[in-house]
This record gives structure tokens, sequence and C-alpha cells, in this order.
């Protein structure tokens, strides 16, 4: 297929994308807004955060969402990619794979926090198996990095691409996290392997 069919096919699809046109009358920087409010619909943990950590955050549309719900508490929104200001939220740009970022959260904080959010994705291949096996690789260093900076009672929620790595991070989850579950937002696309895994209180923490 020609390269300008495939763009006019991909803005037909965007067009006709209810959660498109809803991010866009929303104000919302794009229509992963509407998978984070799922979760909350389902989960109802963001009003209860007060601390809240948003990884891979640009544009920004997961931050936004937690802003307008954590009202005089901190929000640390983290990319290597370079963020728009959002109200009542501070942008670190960094890698959060590097322990230099890592330190800078932890600095930031100061104290455990409530609410770890990872929607982090590696650059895709177009091999779907490699693809998930990056996203799921920043999903356990998202795990490991939660166990040293939630409080006992907290949250945490992860973005995974369904494939090999799966068994292996539910594993690790369950060893870390009393309850684990995974949940498909309706808004994000049948046709992608994207899933979430959503946990709730620490079973063990580690300073
Ligand atoms: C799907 S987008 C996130 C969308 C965002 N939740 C929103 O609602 O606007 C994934 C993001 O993860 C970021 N990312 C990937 N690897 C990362 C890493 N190691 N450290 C920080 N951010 C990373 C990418 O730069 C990208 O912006």
């Amino acid at each position: 297929m020609k390269k300008n069919k495939i763009s006019k096919n991909w803005i037909n699809k965007q067009n006709r994308d209810i959660y498109v046109r809803d991010s866009r009358d929303q104000g919302y920087r794009s229509r992963s807004a509407f998978k984070l409010i799922e979760i909350d619909q389902r989960f109802h943990f963001l009003s209860k955060s007060r601390t809240l950590l948003d990884l891979g955050s640009v544009p920004g549309s997961w931050s936004q969402v937690a802003s307008k719900k954590i009202k005089g508490g901190k929000i640390l929104s983290v990319d290597i990619k370079e963020m728009l200001p959002i109200s009542n939220t501070i942008f670190l740009k960094g890698d959060f794979t590097k322990l230099e970022t890592q330190n800078k959260i932890k600095k930031f904080f100061n104290t455990r926090i409530d609410t770890v959010v990872s929607d982090m994705a590696s650059n895709t291949t177009g091999n779907k198996e490699l693809d998930s096996l990056k996203t799921g690789n920043l999903c356990l260093n998202t795990i490991e990095f939660s166990r040293k900076i939630l409080k006992t009672n907290a949250y945490f929620v992860s973005k995974i691409f369904m494939g090999a790595i799966f068994n292996e991070i539910q594993i690790r989850a369950k060893e870390i996290f009393k309850e684990v579950l995974i949940f498909k937002p309706k808004s994000s696309r049948k046709e992608s392997k994207e899933i979430y895994i959503f946990c709730r209180n620490l079973r063990i923490s580690n300073d």
C-alpha cells in the first residue's frame, strides 16, 4: 500500500473512533485518557491517592486525568520525551530504567507514595513477540521499583502486551502484591495485544 493511502486510512479510522472524538471534545491529549478513566471506574483508586507517579506520561492524557482527580497532592510525570506542562503536575524528563532517573523520583517524593501508573511502551519493531518482551521488561522493572517506593496500602497499574513474558509478570506481581487483576479497557483497541495489570496492597516491601 502506498504511504499516502496508509495515512488516509489512519485519518479515516481516527475520525470514526469515538474515543478520539471524545478526547478532542474533553480536551485530552490522547484517547489513552479513557483507558485510565475506565481502569479507575473499575477499581476506584485515583480519588484515594494523594501521591502518584505516572511513568511514560507523554503526551500527557493520563496525567491530565490524574490531575483532575488528585487535588492538593503530588503528581510526578516521567518520560524520555518532552511533555507540555499540565496543571498540578511536575514533569521529569528521563529514562525510567536509569538509576539516575529512579533516584530523582525517590528524591522528589521523599516518602512512600500511594500509586504508580505506567503506560510505558518501548518503540514498536513490528515483531509482536519482541515488542511484548521489551514492554514486559519495562513492566517488570516498574514492579521492582514500585516495591521500593509504594506504601503498603497502594495501587499499581501497568500496560502489558500479551506474549511469552506475561506469565513471568503475573508471577512476580503476585509475589509483591496481595491482589493482582488483569483488565482490558473497552477503549483499548480490540486488535491490540495491550492489556493492563492492576495490583493492590504490597505483600512485602524492601527498603
Ligand atoms: C503509549 S505512550 C503513553 C501515553 C500516555 N499514558 C498518555 O496518556 O498520554 C508510551 C510512552 O512511554 C514512554 N517511554 C518508553 N520507554 C520509556 C522509558 N524507559 N522511560 C520513560 N518513558 C518511556 C514513551 O516515550 C511514550 O511517550
